[in-house]
């Protein structure tokens, strides 16, 4: 198929306008359904996709249409040079927002330096308002700390201030109505994940499974009716509604229930510098090597045209019925 110099369009038609960068795999908690509790090791430094590199994968993606990069992990902000990154890749021609997905443990110290990157668009991820709850879940007593980090990056002006809640049946579907009040009294997006099997040893099953519906029919009988909330074009996954009288707005992220492929605008970059074309995919092509040998802009542009087309129309399951899943472990995509 012929492609295009200035844009990246897959076989599908869609055009890939958001890249998704972990760069690092890294992390501050033990989230339990995010690494392997025993067995486990961190890619060593050498294997981890350096600055000039990711600036320069990040350069010729904007040139072919980029406009947005989020910065994902592991832990992001565990990262040295993440604030130089951000101020960086938000000088690139072509990139129009940075955003950050992060579990907020650094965010109390780091915000101001981020803000004055340029990031405005931030991510946390907060599975429960109980202190004792998000040790067990995090495996780390990092609760209020988080919480202090989110009241500061909403006094500081960031905005949208995203809330990523994924939900688990018995482990925090009792808290889904606690989250959405957050938004009534907060400029919040709060959003509900349904929890997704990554990573060759997920602790998901079927049993922790919440959809999206049920945790609207859950909100709605406390606090009335969700009204839908228009969405723009380029919009993320989350189909994002408002509450009577609320502050914020709660979306949902409902991969399993409702497939939002057909309108996947996105390319990942896994932290040792593989490109995915779907999260749920374990094709990757490896880029490491290629800016190690010091592949010039314009055969680099070549590569992402010609990978592009390779991305699936639809995350694939061994049979109909089955969840997808990947053997990639969620900490070095970053979801
Ligand atoms: P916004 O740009 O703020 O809409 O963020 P985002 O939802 O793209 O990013 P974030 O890192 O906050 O991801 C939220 C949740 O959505 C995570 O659980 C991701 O794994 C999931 N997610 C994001 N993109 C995709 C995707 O393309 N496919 C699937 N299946 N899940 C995704
Ligand atoms: N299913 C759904 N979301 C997940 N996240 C991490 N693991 C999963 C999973 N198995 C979320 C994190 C973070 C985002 C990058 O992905 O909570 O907010
Ligand atoms: Fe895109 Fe794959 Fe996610 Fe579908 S599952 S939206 S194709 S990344």
């Amino acid at each position: 198929m012929e492609y295009n110099q200035d844009t990246l369009r897959d076989s599908f038609g869609r055009l890939i306008t958001y890249l998704r960068l972990s760069i690092t795999d890294r992390c501050n908690l033990r989230c339990f359904y995010c690494m392997p509790q025993a067995d486990f090791n961190w890619m060593p430094p050498r294997k981890i996709l350096r600055f000039e590199e990711i600036v320069q994968l990040t350069r010729v993606l904007a040139k072919l249409g980029v406009k947005k990069v989020r910065f994902t992990g592991g832990e992001p902000l565990v990262r040295k040079d993440v604030v130089k990154l951000v101020a960086d890749v938000n000088g690139l021609d072509g990139i129009k927002e940075t955003c950050l997905t992060t579990n907020g443990v650094l965010l109390r110290s780091l915000a101001s330096e981020l803000f004055n990157a340029g990031l405005r668009h931030l991510n946390i991820s907060l599975d429960t308002l109980r202190a004792k709850r998000f040790e067990q879940i995090t495996g780390r007593d990092f609760f209020h700390q988080v919480w202090e980090g989110i009241e500061k990056s909403l006094e500081l002006g960031f905005s949208p201030v995203k809330i990523n809640f994924v939900m688990m049946r018995g482990k925090n579907d009792d808290e889904v109505v606690d989250f959405a009040r957050l938004a009534q009294r907060f400029d919040l997006e709060v959003r509900f994940i349904e929890f997704m099997p990554i990573g060759k040893h997920s602790k998901w099953g079927k049993q922790h499974f919440l959809s999206s519906d049920e945790a609207k029919s859950l909100i709605e009988q406390e606090l009335g009716r969700l009204v839908p909330v228009r969405r723009e074009d380029d919009a993320g996954p989350a189909d994002m509604y408002s509450l009577h009288g609320s502050a914020g707005k709660v979306g949902f992220i409902s991969p399993l229930s409702h497939r939002f492929c057909s309108s996947c605008n996105r390319l990942r970059v896994t932290a040792d510098g593989r490109v995915r074309l779907c999260l749920f995919s374990d094709l990757e092509f490896e880029l490491r090597d290629l800016l190690r040998k010091g592949i010039s802009d314009s055969h680099l542009s070549h590569f992402f045209s010609e990978i592009i087309l390779r991305k699936p129309a639809r995350y694939l399951t061994a049979k109909k019925k089955d969840v997808p899943s990947c053997d990639r472990q969620m900490s070095s995509i970053g979801g």
